[in-house]
């Protein structure tokens, strides 16, 4: 969470370079912003509440070539101007950013208090410049103070600063992501790589525990524990900017639904000697764990039902969060699936720590390429979906499931009908997504939008979708929305439904549509407005959205009328759906 983004080169704009490259990152978090450039005057601070979007980079016009910005998501203080990053030196000489948490923070406070400091905000950021000037008032350069405070610290962090007399830029990362984007005319570090790829798209990742220096004109990676350098290699990256770009869509959200398209093809398109290889690690392994978090640990819980109808294999399924309570079942033999768009989210690094301590081996399930988790991984698969910016995930969400869908089939030694099917998939949605569609879910929303609640029920592989829509419901609409599993109702959550309460049925055509066509039945005797997620109709829907019937690939064609559903819902509701209240696209903390 909070996007850092730093210039250091020959250009003469670099206020202006980190302000739109800063807007790339806004996902990443966006109660608040600052941008700190250098001139000859000394370094200048802009920062404010609010989001940057709303900023004009006309304003940042001053000839600077050494700037540096973030973008926040609040952990330590509210939202305030003095909260804000970046924070200053005492002496103005040194300005920071900072991702991720200062641990032992409140302690060098104490200390920095003793030696006549004082704090203008209530952030854990604000220690680092001091315990950097502090280091320097010793004589110290820059980089051995900045290198020197960083072996102070506790936690898991990424810290970007720069420093007006030696025209450096320096930043460190421990456990949040920072990649260094290499250009003609300068360096850019960033902690996501749409902040530079307008400018380059060669890219050099710093792993955890390492620092990255430059003076504009050349570049030094070091160990922070001992100093000594080390080389890195320069890496393509094959996103384009386009890609990362919202075109000619209203929102992010809306864009990334009918990328869909096309995704679920490419998600399907992988190595086919890598796929059997996983499949033989999953069937050799003594214990298969499958974890995410959010949206990814419901696209596990599908793939839960996608092993064993499709290939008869059991995996062990469970939030990335929980994932520590499991650590007694881990032999060297195990193996752990992690599931991630991001690749950075914070419980999933930690369940791969623990399945690594233990010497199991890690699958990665990634869209990010370069990721942490990627690049922790024995094994990694991407989804192949493009960059994915709205908050709420869509299109990475259903490639995670066709992939975990493709891995089911080569598990059960039919790799191509799995493609096969994935292929007809794609080919469905394409269909599905046509703009008759999405208008009568856009009159479904608006005939919805004013209830308080809206309930979700689903059997079986649509048990896990129910969850996911109330997730994507709620994330975006702000609306109540409780996803349960259709044979629970009657154990509880009935007793929520009044007449006209709005409630959704998601079914396909299976062997369970008879139950969950009585569990719906049960809904409608109590008056509720019953929609139906259904291949066929049935007349006790008030509402009807057809879905085509996709075979074991039912979940990740379901999913998407719900999709476009939460999205309307926000915007009739008023809400941006691309960046949603309290929410950041990368969850870095745990
Ligand atoms: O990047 P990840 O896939 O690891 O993110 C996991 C969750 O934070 C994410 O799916 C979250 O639940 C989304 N906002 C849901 O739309």
């Amino acid at each position: 969470m909070c996007g850092i983004f730093g210039y250091s080169g020959k250009r003469q704009d670099g206020g202006k370079i980190v302000v739109e490259g800063l807007k790339n990152l806004e996902y990443r978090g966006y109660d608040s912003w600052g941008v700190a450039c250098t001139t000859k005057a000394g370094i200048t601070i802009r920062k404010d509440i609010g989001k940057i979007s709303t900023v004009s980079s006309d304003d940042f016009s001053e000839t600077c070539c050494l700037a540096l910005a973030h973008t926040r998501w609040a952990t330590h203080g509210g939202v305030t101007p003095a909260n804000a990053h970046p924070h200053l030196s005492r002496d103005g000489t040194v300005a920071v950013v900072h991702n991720g948490i200062i641990e032992n923070y409140a302690e060098l406070k104490e200390t920095l208090k003793t030696k006549g400091y004082t704090f203008v905000s209530q952030t854990d950021t604000e220690v680092i410049p001091y315990m950097i000037e502090e280091e320097m008032k010793s004589g110290k350069s820059f980089p051995d103070a900045f290198r020197n405070a960083c072996l102070q610290f506790h936690g898991r962090y990424a810290i970007l600063a720069l420093h007006q007399a030696s025209g450096m830029l320096i930043a460190a990362r421990t456990g949040s992501p920072l990649i260094v984007g290499v250009g003609k005319d300068g360096y850019y570090i960033a902690s996501d790589i749409p902040a530079f790829m307008e400018h380059t798209r060669t890219v050099q990742y710093l792993d955890d525990g390492e620092i990255v220096e430059t003076d504009g004109k050349k570049i030094t990676f070091r160990d922070i524990a001992t100093g000594e350098e080390r080389q890195k290699r320069e890496i393509q990256i094959t996103w384009t900017v386009e890609q990362a770009q919202k075109g000619d869509f209203a929102h992010f959200m809306l864009k990334e639904i009918m990328d869909q398209k096309e995704s679920i093809a490419r998600a399907a398109n992988q190595d086919e000697e890598e796929i059997m290889t996983i499949a033989q690690a999953i069937r050799n392994a003594k214990g298969t764990f499958l974890v995410g978090c959010g949206t990814a640990h419901k696209a596990c819980m599908a793939a839960e039902y996608f092993f064993s109808v499709v290939s008869g294999h059991h995996v062990n399924v469970c939030s990335a969060g929980e994932f520590k309570l499991y650590h007694h079942f881990l032999v060297p033999e195990s193996l752990l699936i992690v599931v991630s768009q991001s690749g950075e989210t914070a419980d999933v690094l930690e369940a791969m720590n623990v399945a690594k301590s233990k010497g199991a081996k890690v699958l990665a399930i990634v869209n990010v390429e370069g990721s942490s988790v990627a690049r922790a991984a024995d094994y990694t698969l991407r989804i192949n979906a493009g960059p994915e910016r709205a908050v709420a995930s869509t299109k990475a969400m259903t490639g995670q499931m066709s992939v975990m869908l493709l891995i089911a089939y080569a598990l059960k030694n039919a790799l191509h009908d799995g493609k096969t099917l994935l292929l007809e998939t794609g080919a469905l949605i394409n269909d599905m997504l046509n703009p008759r569609y999405v208008e009568r879910i856009a009159t479904i929303a608006g005939n919805i939008k004013r209830h308080e609640h809206l309930y979700i029920i689903g059997k079986s592989w649509h048990y896990p979708m129910a969850l996911e829509s109330a997730i994507k419901i709620q994330e975006v609409s702000y609306m109540h929305a409780e996803g349960f599993a259709g044979s629970e109702l009657k154990h509880g959550p009935i007793a929520l439904i009044e007449p006209g309460t709005p409630c959704i049925a998601l079914l396909g055509n299976d062997e369970v549509t008879s139950d969950m066509l009585n569990n719906a039945t049960e809904l409608k005797a109590r008056g509720a407005l019953l929609i139906g997620i259904a291949p066929k109709r049935h007349e006790i829907f008030d509402e009807w959205l057809k879905t085509p019937d996709a075979g074991a690939a039912q979940p990740i064609v379901t999913i998407i009328p719900i999709q476009i559903l939460a999205y309307e819902l926000a915007v009739q509701r008023g809400k941006d759906p691309d960046m949603p209240r309290n929410l950041a696209k990368s969850v870095t903390v745990k």
